[in-house]
């Protein structure tokens, strides 16, 4: 039986070899992904092409399946399934999007610090990130580990905001974008959702900093006193000791842990192809 091999990254995350991914899993293989994602937080497989079935049922042996805010816009899909999200600059005839078109301000989005539908709960727990067409310059993904973010923290800081929580609402990134045209039901569609700033993984028993752009409010503070702060943890989660650049190859499956990272693309030319497929899981509380 082949077994999950795995090679430490610097800052954080590792590289994983050893299981093929178009098969279903063992059960001793899922123990072992899951306790790679305990430490590690990021896993990258490198030549894994996975067909969109392919990469559901991977996903779906982790956990139950999240739609993000698909849910939200609904509309035409690309892909053959609903939970499997379009990370490309890509229409739905296939070809490269122009820049006014309105998907691209989701590619601009992601270029965002975020955690994968905080804004929700249950919230993203597995990212799985399959690469089908990646530029040849740009287009990077970063990771900043959360963990690592708590742990540096100065203890002032951690005595601070151990006990504060931060409001998280899906459309507040899109408005910083300027990108406000959404109906009263669209922005009542997915209601904020409230996490603690400080959390303790109960799996890995790490304490974690839990913010990114999805947050934009602290409970208790005024609005500017508490987007002060959050963006000040940002800066701090997300300094370059902590983060993780992935450079990406095609056939390249990255899987991140969104209760334990942020994430980021970094910049490309919008007018070339870039073309991903997100399968996302969500955080099951016991
Ligand atoms: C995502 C995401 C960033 C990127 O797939 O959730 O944020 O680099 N992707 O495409
Ligand atoms: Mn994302």
């Amino acid at each position: 039986m082949s077994t999950l091999q795995l090679k430490p990254l610097q800052p954080f995350a590792a590289e994983a070899t050893g299981i093929d991914l178009r098969e279903p899993l063992t059960l001793h293989q899922r123990k072992a992904v899951e306790d790679a994602m305990d430490q590690h937080a990021v896993l990258i497989f490198r030549n894994q092409p996975l067909t969109q079935s392919q990469q559901i049922a991977f996903a779906k042996s982790l956990g139950p399946l999240d739609m993000g805010l698909r849910k939200l816009k609904g509309g035409p899909h690309r892909l053959e399934f609903a939970e499997l999200a379009d990370i490309s600059n890509v229409k739905v005839d296939g070809e490269v999007a122009d820049r006014q078109h309105a998907k691209i301000v989701g590619n601009v989005a992601n270029q965002l610090w975020h955690s994968d539908s905080s804004f929700q709960k249950p919230r993203a727990k597995y990212s799985m990130l399959s690469a089908v067409t990646v530029p040849d310059f740009g287009g990077e993904t970063e990771f900043a580990d959360l963990r690592m973010a708590w742990d540096e923290l100065p203890h002032w800081r951690q005595l601070q905001v151990q006990d504060l929580n931060a409001i998280h609402y899906a459309l507040h990134s899109r408005f910083l974008l300027g990108d406000t045209q959404y109906t009263e039901e669209q922005r009542n569609a997915i209601p904020p959702a409230i996490w603690p700033l400080v959390q303790t993984d109960p799996r890995s028993g790490r304490k974690i900093l839990f913010v990114g752009i999805h947050a934009c409010e602290i409970e208790g503070m005024t609005l500017a006193e508490g987007r002060m702060l959050l963006l000040d943890l940002m800066e701090h989660a997300t300094q370059r000791e902590f983060v993780y650049q992935h450079r990406w190859q095609e056939g390249d499956l990255v899987m991140w842990d969104n209760t334990a990272t942020l994430h980021r693309g970094r910049w490309f030319d919008f007018g070339v192809r870039r073309e991903l497929r997100r399968a996302t899981t969500e955080e099951v509380v016991v």
